[in-house]
């Protein structure tokens, strides 16, 4: 049988969801001398976000776009924000895909890669499968 060549590699960043990511913001550069981006505006996940830099990954903060967004029923359920998903990087992100299903472990939404907050194609899995953890696959090369 033919080995499917698809694991994952670095942890590219951790989300976590905020209900104001101004507030958060803030906190993070006066609190812990954090290097935080300027608000980056992601129509297609419906989140506001900025990337905390660390010397070896990063974390993102999200805040909610409209009622609806994704990140929505997560906040309502964690009013203060909490831990979103983790993102690993993989290097194809079809033949990730392919291994996923081979496993029948589930890829959230259509199925289908979408453009994420670097501009590399994104998936999500089932929090389900992975003890609870909701989790990114970002396409790196
Ligand atoms: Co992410």
């Amino acid at each position: 049988m033919k080995e499917i060549i698809s694991s994952v590699g670095k942890l590219n960043h951790i989300a976590i969801a905020v209900p104001n990511i101004q507030i958060a913001s803030d906190m993070w550069k006066k609190a812990l001398g954090a290097n935080v981006s300027t608000p980056q505006t992601l129509h297609d996940h419906g989140v506001k976000v900025v990337f905390v830099e660390a010397p070896n990954t990063k974390v993102e903060l999200l805040e909610p776009l409209y009622e609806n967004s994704p990140i929505s029923k997560f906040l309502q359920k964690n009013p203060n924000g909490g831990m979103h998903h983790i993102c690993y990087e993989v290097e194809n992100i079809k033949s990730a895909s392919k291994r996923l299903e081979a496993v029948g472990a589930k890829i959230l939404g259509d199925g289908l890669p979408k453009i994420g907050a670097h501009g590399n194609p994104v998936i999500f899995l089932d929090p389900k499968d992975f003890s609870g953890t909701l989790i990114e696959l970002e396409e790196v090369k």
